[in-house]
C-alpha cells in the first residue's frame, strides 16, 4: 500500500481586486502579498479558498494556466442556499484582504484531441474560458464554446466570448438550445468538455451515449450535495477496529460513519474542500469529489460525497 501525499499547505494570498460580472458573480483576484510568482496550473484547475467564514469552497481558476502565473482569478457564484462560503466572500471580501488558498488541483485536464466542443452552464464557463484560451494559445485544435445561461445579465464575459465566436445562448429569451448539431457524429479525434448544472451533464451524458466514453469528460463544479449521493446502500469496515458500518442510501458515508461514533472531520460536505479525507485500504470507490487526483483515488476517499461501487469500502484515517 502506498502512502498518502502530504496535505497541502495553503497559501496566505491577498485579494488584488474584486470585480462584479454578473449581479451574482464576483471576480476575485488573488495574489502573493511579495508579488511573487504562484504555483503553476493548467487549464481546468481549482484552487480551494477558506472564505471569511471559515468556510471552504473550490473553485476554477478563469484564466489559462502557466507554470508560474502571478495571479490566480475565481469567479464566485453567490449561492445563498449554501453552507455559506460563497456569500461570505462576496459580502465579507474586501480588495486587500488576505485569504488561505490550497494550491491548484486539476480533476478536468485537457487532455489531447484534434476539436474540442467545450459546453458550459452558467458559472461552469469558469474552466471552459480558461480551456479555450489555452487551446487557443496552442493553436493546434479547432475550439468550439457554448455559453448557456438563462439571461445575458447572468452572462459573465459574455462580449469577450461572442468576439471569440462563441455561441452564447440564453434560454429566458431562445428556449433551450439544442446541442445535438454539435453532438450526433462521435468523432474520436474530438473532445467534449462540460461544466455546468447538473441537468446540463446529464443532458450531455445522454446525447453522447454513443460515444466512446473517454472522449466526453463532464464536471458539476458546484460540488456534489450529500443530499445527493443516494444511491445503492454497502458496508464500510473501519480498520483500526474491524467496526462495520451500514451506509443506507440516502445517506452519506460521511454521516454513517459520525452516527457510528467514528472520528471524521468535514467541513463543506461537497467534495470540495478535502477535510474529510479517508484512506482507502481496500474496496472499490465511487468517487464525487473535485479534491483527489487519479492516483489519489486509488489510495483515498472523501466520504462526504463519495460511495462504493464494491459491496464494501475498507476505510481507515488518514496518517498524521
Ligand atoms: S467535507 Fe469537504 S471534501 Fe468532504
Amino acid at each position: 500500500m502506498r502512502s498518502l501525499p502530504d496535505q497541502r499547505v495553503p497559501l496566505r494570498l491577498r485579494v488584488a481586486a474584486r470585480e462584479e460580472l454578473t449581479p451574482v458573480v464576483v471576480l476575485l483576484t488573488l495574489v502573493a502579498p511579495d508579488g511573487a510568482a504562484l504555483p503553476g496550473y493548467e487549464a481546468g484547475a481549482h484552487v480551494t479558498v477558506t472564505a471569511p467564514n471559515g468556510r471552504r469552497r473550490s473553485y476554477s481558476v478563469a484564466e489559462a494556466g502557466g507554470p508560474a502565473p502571478a495571479r490566480y482569478q475565481v469567479g464566485v457564484l453567490r449561492e445563498p442556499g449554501g453552507r455559506g462560503g460563497s456569500v461570505s466572500l462576496h459580502d465579507d471580501v474586501r480588495v486587500g484582504d488576505v485569504l488561505d488558498v490550497l494550491p491548484p488541483r486539476n480533476a478536468f485536464p485537457l487532455l489531447p484531441a484534434r476539436r474540442y466542443v467545450l459546453i458550459a452552464g452558467g458559472i461552469g464557463i469558469t474552466p471552459v474560458r480558461a480551456m479555450a484560451a489555452e487551446l487557443r494559445a496552442r493553436g493546434d485544435a479547432d475550439v468550439e464554446v457554448l455559453h448557456l445561461t438563462r439571461t445575458a445579465e447572468l452572462a459573465p464575459w459574455r462580449e469577450e466570448l461572442l468576439a471569440q465566436g462563441a455561441v452564447v445562448h440564453h434560454s429566458a429569451e431562445r428556449g433551450r438550445l439544442d446541442l445535438w448539431p454539435w453532438l450526433a457524429e462521435p468523432d474520436d479525434d474530438a473532445r467534449v468538455y462540460c461544466c455546468g448544472p447538473a441537468s446540463l451533464l446529464e443532458e450531455v451524458r445522454a446525447l453522447t451515449a454513443h460515444w466512446r466514453p473517454s472522449r466526453v469528460h463532464t464536471e458539476d463544479f458546484a460540488g456534489v450535495s450529500a443530499d445527493e449521493v443516494g444511491a445503492s446502500p454497502f458496508t464500510a469496515v473501519w480498520e483500526p477496529t474491524g467496526a462495520r458500518v451500514d451506509v443506507p442510501a440516502g445517506v452519506s458515508l460521511l454521516t454513517a460513519l459520525r452516527r457510528a461514533g467514528l472520528p471524521v472531520d468535514g467541513d463543506c460536505e461537497a467534495g470540495t474542500c478535502g477535510t474529510c479525507r479517508l484512506r482507502l485500504v481496500a474496496g472499490q470507490a465511487h468517487h464525487r469529489d473535485v479534491v483527489l487526483d487519479d492516483d489519489e483515488r486509488a489510495v483515498a476517499v472523501m466520504p462526504c460525497v463519495s460511495r462504493a461501487l464494491s459491496e464494501e469500502l475498507v476505510l481507515a484515517p488518514p496518517p498524521r
